[in-house]
């Protein structure tokens, strides 16, 4: 039997989204969907427009042009937290831990306040390596348990979208392994990643669909079956150059 997809499959809807800084436009015309529940990259060298697409979806960025639809909502009037509430959640560049406050009044931040009688212990059963350092303040962890917190922080917002903007930069081979696993985890919950990531070929083995971004356009969609981790690195390379 087939099913009818429908608008609401999508987590996220993004149409010829255009924008970027004062002076200079950093996307030229992006569309992309993230089915829900799906784990889908976005890829590119560095300065393709990644982190600037991320900040546009969450909100902290307003396109000049084009739409963004997070479960079949247009979310042009919505304001980041507004958005935030609806369930969409991002992880910014080495920004996911308050790195003064204890790891536990970190996860306990997280908790919405219609939820206040839930706990955190749901967050440490999925990542239990955070247990012995509850009272920790999560500046002192380690790179990689900052990282495995703020993907735990997430996990406590319940989200059916997370953007992801290199959780594993600056982290060695072995923790990064850790770090995926973490993304595996997080998404068995339900909610679709979107992924931003420079492990090409770890990303494309974990993901779905994959997406290549260059210099502000797309240059790949589909699924991450299709691409090799290679290639796409010599893509890169020619981008760089050109
Ligand atoms: N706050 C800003 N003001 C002006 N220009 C910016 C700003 N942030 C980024 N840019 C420029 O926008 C372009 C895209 O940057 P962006 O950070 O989105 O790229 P990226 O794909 O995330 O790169 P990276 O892999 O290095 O993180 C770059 O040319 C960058 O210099
Ligand atoms: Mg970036």
């Amino acid at each position: 039997m087939t099913t009818m997809r429908t608008r609401t499959d999508n987590a996220l809807e993004i149409r010829d989204l255009r924008g970027g800084y004062r002076g200079t436009q950093v996307l030229h015309g992006i569309s992309l969907d993230v089915p829900a529940g799906s784990i889908t990259a976005l890829l590119g060298p560095n300065g393709a427009g990644k982190t600037t697409l991320l900040r546009m979806v969450s909100g902290l960025l307003r396109p000049t042009a084009g739409s963004v639809t997070f479960n079949g909502q247009d979310t042009a009037k919505l304001s980041p937290t507004r958005r935030a509430a609806a369930g969409l959640c991002l992880i910014p560049e080495g920004k996911g831990v308050f790195p003064n406050l204890t790891v536990k009044d970190n996860l306990r931040l997280q908790i919405p306040p219609r939820a206040r009688s839930r706990s955190y212990e749901e967050a440490l059963e999925l990542f239990p390596v955070l247990r012995r350092r509850l009272n920790s303040p999560a500046g002192r962890m380690s790179g990689g348990e900052q990282q495995i917190l703020a993907l735990a922080r997430a996990r406590l917002a319940s989200p059916s979208l997370i953007l992801l903007d290199e959780v594993s930069m600056g982290l060695a081979p072995r923790i990064v392994e850790q770090i995926f696993d973490a993304l595996r985890i997080l998404s068995s919950s339900g909610a679709a990643l979107l992924m931003v990531e420079q492990y090409v070929s770890q990303a494309l083995a974990m993901s779905e669909f994959a997406y290549i971004l260059d210099r502000g356009t797309l240059s790949f969609g589909g699924r991450a079956s299709e691409l090799d981790a290679d290639s796409v690195m010599e893509s890169y390379l020619k981008q760089g150059r050109a």
